[in-house]
């Protein structure tokens, strides 16, 4: 029921990219690559084929899509753009930022959740940009795993949540980044950071006078408060076990994991020096305890890992919150819902 095809990504096959366009023409649902994670892409402005992605994810529908484009000029057609979105625009696209303007009416509601604004991005990936080119509209886009499970960032994680259920896969192997995008919401010509990525707050303070993280980013929403942005409300990349994210000296984490190695039946998700500390079973290694971005690349598949290993518990470092450890906090700690233990 499901097409797959390779795709190379970095020379896409022009006949295979029409084959899949053709797809989302005719109201369908393709999953491609792009460089942050894999999407799941039907024509934005169908509001049939975009409930086509709720029920194929099992995504509640008040949770808005992103709608992607090929070049950032295109969000005229679809939003009320501003100077500042030009300004980002030119610093961060095509690449891994999504920005929230107010919507036009050719989005329909079925895809901005009932919003009146639009979450528009840009993407870099050469799949992506060449199949929303050819696909002659906005492809809106979540990322394309069953709702609840962690963020594709290969054709396997894909085939694995999605197969049967919607009608092609582009394989174009890994995603370069691994985790989603930065979103930034504009009002007022102001910046609001709703979701950190790739592009840093660092970086995004190079081009906005200010930027105000949203409390959401860090920290555990209160039961009635609403969020700006409905998909933090939800606990996503949920592991079947416990997660627990272990704060303390680098020292302290490792005995902390030493001796949880021993006692309990756990998994570990922890840095390439660590292993040299602990026993190998059980334990994921997701980069040099230095490099995040390397981290980011491997975080939502070592997540899916973690899970089939069937242990009690998964333990990992809590991590830094500047440059891209700032996105890989925000993932781990609503992965862990919030669970932070001191050592
Ligand atoms: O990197 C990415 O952004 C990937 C790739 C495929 O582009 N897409 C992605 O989409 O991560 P998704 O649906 O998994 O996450 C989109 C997030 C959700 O948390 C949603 O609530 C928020 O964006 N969002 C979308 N439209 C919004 C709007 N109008 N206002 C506030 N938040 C919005
Ligand atoms: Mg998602």
């Amino acid at each position: 029921m499901t097409e797959i095809i390779k795709i190379n990504a970095s020379a896409p096959e022009y006949c295979k990219i029409i084959e899949a366009a053709d797809v989302i023409k005719k109201g369908g649902l393709v999953a491609f690559p792009t460089e942050t994670v894999y999407g799941l892409g039907a024509d934005a402005t169908d509001a049939s084929a975009a409930r086509k992605i709720y029920a194929a994810k099992g995504r509640p529908s008040d949770n808005p899509l992103i709608i992607h484009i090929s070049t950032p000029s295109d969000a005229e057609k679809y939003a009320y753009t501003t100077e500042l979105y030009y300004k980002l625009a030119q610093a961060f696209m095509p690449g891994p930022l999504t920005v929230i303007l107010p919507k036009k009416d050719i989005v329909p509601f079925s895809v901005t959740g009932g919003l009146d604004t639009v979450a528009i991005r840009c993407p870099s990936h050469p799949i992506a940009s060449a199949l929303i080119r050819e696909s002659g509209t906005a492809v809106a886009a979540p990322s394309a795993n069953l709702s609840g499970s962690p963020s594709p960032t290969c054709a396997e994680h894909v085939i694995s949540d999605l197969n049967g259920r919607i009608d092609m896969i582009i394989d174009g192997g890994e995603c370069e980044i691994g985790l989603e995008s930065t979103i930034v919401k504009i009002t007022d010509g102001k910046a609001i950071l709703l979701r950190p990525g790739a592009v840093t707050y660092e970086a995004l303070l190079c081009v906005c006078d200010d930027v105000e993280i949203s409390y959401a980013v860090t920290s555990r929403l209160a039961e009635n408060e609403a969020p700006l942005s409905p998909g933090m409300k939800y606990r996503h990349y949920a592991p079947s076990a416990p997660l627990v994210l272990l704060d303390g000296e680098y020292d302290d984490v490792i005995s902390y994991m030493r001796k949880a190695q021993s006692g309990e039946n756990c998994s570990l998700i922890c840095y390439d020096e660590d292993t040299a500390f602990l026993d190998e079973r059980n334990t994921i290694s997701i980069g040099e305890r230095d490099d995040l971005e390397a981290q980011a690349k491997a975080l939502f598949a070592a997540l899916r890992r973690a899970d089939k290993m069937n242990t009690e518990i998964i333990y990992a470092h809590l991590p830094p919150k500047n440059g891209m450890g700032l996105a890989l906090y925000n993932r781990l700690i609503r992965a862990a819902a919030h669970t932070i233990k001191k050592v």
